[in-house]
């Protein structure tokens, strides 16, 4: 038996809601533990799947790790196994992140290649040539990527594209190595700012985070340490859309507001009326009366608009007065779920990178399926701007990004249930 969400479109999003921290630095923060021997302490880790699907990752690999409410330790031995192969590697994307630190450490690596993705193609070039670079030679084979070196050593790295696996598979493998490494066209999402802090707690020696070049000197030990981990800004984000959308108010806590400068920027251009907090009590508040006007979004590496917060553009967009015009410049098979938006009524085209949407008065509830984490969320929000019961499918998707989403949607007032299928 499954489960799904129902959702009945026309509240009024009111209240308050706590953003936990980012999926998409934890899961990396819990490879880097790989890097030193002994206890590594994360705190602040969001209550989803890949959590303890990673935690079993590192438990093939001979570490013992310890959940505890939002805390992880990870006990990482002398020696590791370097056979990333076990069942909950397959399972999660991000476990590609466990190759930078074993060939660190190890001087090897077998790992399994994660599964297809709905959102389109994700190879591993860079990855590959970066590592490469570092003095490791890497092929394909029997399902894994297989990477080997006799020593690293320091080099001049440039990437075609600011990649975020990329550049933390490289930066990860860097601090071990021999001598100076400078990646650029690095990624600085806000997220690799995060593991370069802790890194840098361990011990290593890196400068530039969150610029395009990472300059990192290599040390010849790392030591463990306690980390808090960022908040999600991509799951604040969907609370700022949602508020938006269903013309709410909504105050989002638990965030740097200034990792969302630009989502927060566009819903201001939408007509909403938007606070930010700094310090003990960062986050921010999103107002909005009447209608939102339509806004362009351009997807970009960071501090461009994040190509994970597309599907929530495309859903305000969908209710919005006037056109918008969407580009989605990195993954291109993630407008495949604007056909989930028409059936919901949205008035929407695509063509290649572009989509073109008719802001629409009213939605109209449908059965739609969700493909990912994010096409999942912007689905439960279109579908609180929908007429009737709006059936959302495949939700295991959503919960890997979102613990306890519907607990959170009903504090603020909308009226949504989980329903055995
Ligand atoms: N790319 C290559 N070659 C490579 C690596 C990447 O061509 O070797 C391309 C990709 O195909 C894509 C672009 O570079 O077009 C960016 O990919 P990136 O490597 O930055 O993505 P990622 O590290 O695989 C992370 C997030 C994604 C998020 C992207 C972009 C994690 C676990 N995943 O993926 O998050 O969309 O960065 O910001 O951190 C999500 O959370 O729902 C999600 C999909």
């Amino acid at each position: 038996m499954s489960e799904h969400f129902r959702v009945h479109g026309g509240a009024r999003l009111v209240g308050e809601v706590d953003v936990v921290g980012a999926k998409n630095s934890v899961l990396k923060l819990m490879a880097a533990a790989l890097l030193a021997e002994g206890t590594t302490t994360l705190t602040n880790c969001p209550d989803i799947l890949d959590v303890p699907l990673m935690a079993d990752a590192l438990r093939s690999l001979g570490c013992e790790v310890e959940l505890e409410g939002d805390v992880a330790r990870i006990t990482t031995p002398r020696e590791l196994s370097y056979h990333a192969d076990s069942e909950a590697m397959g399972k999660l994307r991000a476990s590609i992140c466990v190759l930078g630190p074993l060939v660190g450490r190890c001087k090897r690596a077998v790992v399994a290649l994660p599964g297809g993705d709905a959102i389109g193609s994700r190879p591993l070039d860079m990855h590959q040539s970066g590592l490469e670079k570092l003095g490791a030679k890497t092929w394909i084979e029997h399902g894994c990527i297989v990477a080997e070196a006799e020593g690293l050593h320091g080099a001049q790295i440039w990437l075609d594209f600011p990649s975020m696996g990329a550049t933390e598979n490289i930066l990860m493998a860097a601090v071990l190595a021999n001598g100076t490494t400078v990646i650029d066209n690095a990624a600085r999402e806000p997220e690799i700012v995060d593991l370069c802090l802790m890194l840098t707690q361990m011990g290593a020696r890196i400068e530039g985070a969150g610029t395009s070049t990472l300059t990192v000197h290599g040390v010849t030990e790392l030591k463990p340490t306690e980390h808090r981990v960022i908040g999600d800004r991509i799951v604040g984000a969907t609370w700022g859309f949602a508020a938006a959308m269903t013309r709410g108010d909504v105050r989002v806590r638990g965030v740097n507001p200034h990792h969302l400068d630009l989502v927060l920027e566009k819903l201001r251009m939408a007509g909403a009326e938007v606070t930010v907090y700094e310090g003990e009590d960062e986050g921010f508040r999103v107002v909005m009366d009447g209608r939102p006007k339509a806004v362009d979004f351009v997807t970009l590496p960071y501090p461009g608009f994040a190509t994970d917060n597309q599907p929530f553009a495309i859903a305000l967009s969908a209710v919005s007065e006037g056109t918008s015009m969407i580009t989605e410049n990195l993954f291109e098979a993630r407008f495949r779920f604007i056909d989930e938006m028409i059936r919901l009524g949205a008035d929407a085209r695509t063509d290649g990178h572009h989509a073109v949407i008719r802001g629409v008065e009213k939605l109209s509830s449908a059965p739609v399926w969700a493909s990912d984490i994010r096409a999942g969320a912007g689905l439960v929000l279109a579908g609180l701007c929908a007429d009737g019961a709006t059936e959302v499918y495949e939700i295991f998707h959503i919960e890997r990004g979102y613990p306890g989403f519907v607990e959170n949607l009903r504090k603020l007032g909308a009226d949504v249930e989980r329903v055995s299928s």
